[in-house]
């Protein structure tokens, strides 16, 4: 109960702040509102539209089976969803680079599904961070369970934190985005990895998928973007080098 007091406290700080105590008020009411309507058995049914993956892989990533705990403290971070695999693969082609330098960081990887599909990829390693323990528990499960003959990057790491605390690794970066976070957390993230970069020049390509905070990205002065569609931005440092 703990964590669902704290992540209320966070969520109430950052909003009332920006839109002020009524509207703020508003916005609590709805999303407490929408909770409820989305745990009727019904809806829980929609939920589980994603399972071609589920099938095809015997994991269970799933938004379908979280719980009402992780789905409750979801309100206040950011809803579990996981990506389409036909979307996660267009972004990955849209990337001109040499996969094999690169690290992937999924930020709020959920019950691990990214993970999984980067390991397709011959990326040097992968890596992500998750904040609900529930989410994490389930992602090393699927890590653990996932057999795929056509799995190019057997290195995963899955770390239970919050992502406005991690510390990039000096490797080239694929960094892939699904709106885990609020634009206070985005910024964070963006000064840690400008502050990384700083300390260790290299190409970083963001991947971020339904990119309700484009903007935010698109005024970080050393990020351009190279690429914009409906479903998702990618983004890359200014300084690095094609094919890195
Ligand atoms: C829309 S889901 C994306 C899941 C996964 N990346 C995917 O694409 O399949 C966003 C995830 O971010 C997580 N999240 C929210 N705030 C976070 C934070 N501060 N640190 C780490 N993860 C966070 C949520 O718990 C949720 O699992």
């Amino acid at each position: 109960m703990n964590q669902f007091w704290s992540a209320l406290r966070g969520w109430w700080r950052e909003h009332s702040r920006e839109n002020g105590i009524a509207s703020a008020a508003s916005l609590l009411v709805r999303n407490l509102w929408s909770f409820v309507r989305e745990s009727t058995p019904e809806q829980r049914r929609q939920r589980y539209g994603d399972m071609d993956y589920e099938w095809e892989h015997r994991v269970n990533t799933t938004s379908g089976t979280v719980g009402w705990r992780a789905r409750l403290l979801g309100l206040f971070h950011s809803p579990y969803q996981p990506t389409e695999p036909g979307l996660f693969r267009e972004m990955m082609a849209s990337l001109p680079i040499e996969f094999d330098t690169f690290t992937f960081v999924d930020l709020g990887f959920g019950k691990g599904r990214t993970l999984l599909m980067a390991s397709e990829y011959p990326f040097r390693k992968i890596v992500g961070v998750e904040l609900i323990a529930e989410l994490h528990h389930a992602a090393e499960e699927n890590i653990r369970v996932y057999h795929s003959p056509t799995e190019r990057c057997a290195q995963i790491e899955a770390v239970w934190m919050d992502a406005c605390d991690f510390i990039f690794p000096k490797t080239p970066l694929v960094l892939y985005l699904f709106n885990p976070l609020p634009d206070a957390g985005l910024r964070r993230v963006l000064r840690n990895l400008e502050w990384s970069l700083e300390q260790s020049p290299r190409p970083v390509w963001i991947a971020y998928h339904n990119p309700l905070l484009d903007s935010t990205l698109a005024g970080s002065p050393w990020l351009e973007r190279t690429r914009v569609t409906p479903q998702y931005s990618v983004y890359r440092t200014k300084s690095a080098p094609e094919g890195c």
